[in-house]
């Protein structure tokens, strides 16, 4: 079954030795590995147009961590979605927790650059489930409530969506497959009811939050997931190709 493995390097490059280094071994260590999954990085927007020459020509598209909710004018400091397409970039990661806490993104802001995302011909991969366990269900419920309510049928078809328990993100510990599958097909339940079916089958629904080698398969194959979203593994391409040929 072919998953989606993104690779979100957050902000962990702060130059461009390291960067052309990152690149350089991960193309070398990929060199080598044929695989029918889909394969994206999502460095530092500063390094998009340089990853996208560095990966062209092998199996990994290039995305970006985040993007605004205008293509074009008077905004300080933001990145325009369309930009990022003309670039090469082709991915773009939307609403992470890690944005929605230092950057206080609501849902309606992540809606907005969803849709302008779409508008621009990228593949908006939206994360969901913050806040803590207990309530956990409650935030999944109120964030994809809020893409189902502001997306059009056809909007919706384009989106990845990426369930992101933040107290898994970086902390060596992930839910159980069983955990994972439930809240998979619960993100699954509330999509058919709003489009049906077939729709529904057709939106990939990833996992992130420690995954690693050592448990792709419990949080991966064994959730059912679509995916994974990886922070740490994919800083190092030793890893994170270990990680991809355990899936393989
Ligand atoms: P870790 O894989 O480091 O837990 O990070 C997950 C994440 O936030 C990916 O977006």
């Amino acid at each position: 079954m072919k998953k989606m493995i993104v690779g979100n390097l957050k902000m962990n490059m702060e130059n461009v030795s390291q960067r052309d280094a990152y690149c350089k071994e991960m193309c070398e260590v990929f060199s080598g590995i044929h695989t029918t999954h889909t394969l994206i990085l999502c460095p530092p927007v500063i390094y998009t147009e340089y990853f996208c020459r560095a990966f062209h020509n092998t199996s990994f598209a290039i995305g970006t961590q985040d993007c605004f909710w205008e293509m074009y004018g008077s905004y300080t400091g933001n990145t325009s979605p369309k930009a990022i397409h003309s670039l090469g970039g082709t991915h773009v990661i939307l609403g992470h927790s890690e944005r929605r806490t230092h950057n206080h993104e609501s849902n309606e802001d992540i809606v907005r650059k969803t849709k302008t995302a779409i508008r621009s011909e990228l593949v908006p991969i939206v994360c969901v489930g913050f806040l803590s366990h207990d309530d956990e269900m409650h935030s999944v419920h109120e964030q994809v409530g809020a893409l189902l309510a502001g997306l059009s049928r056809e909007e919706m078809e384009k989106v990845v969506i990426a369930y992101e328990p933040v107290w898994a993100i970086g902390s060596g510990k992930t839910p159980t497959s069983d955990e994972i599958h439930t809240m998979v097909m619960y993100i699954r339940s509330m999509i058919v009811q709003e489009h049906g079916k077939d729709i529904s089958a057709g939106i990939p629904i990833l996992y992130g939050g420690s995954v690693t080698a050592e448990n792709i398969d419990e949080t991966c194959m064994q959730s059912y997931a679509d995916g994974v979203l990886v922070g740490t593994t994919s800083l190092s391409p030793e890893k994170f190709a270990a990680m991809v040929r355990g899936i393989s």
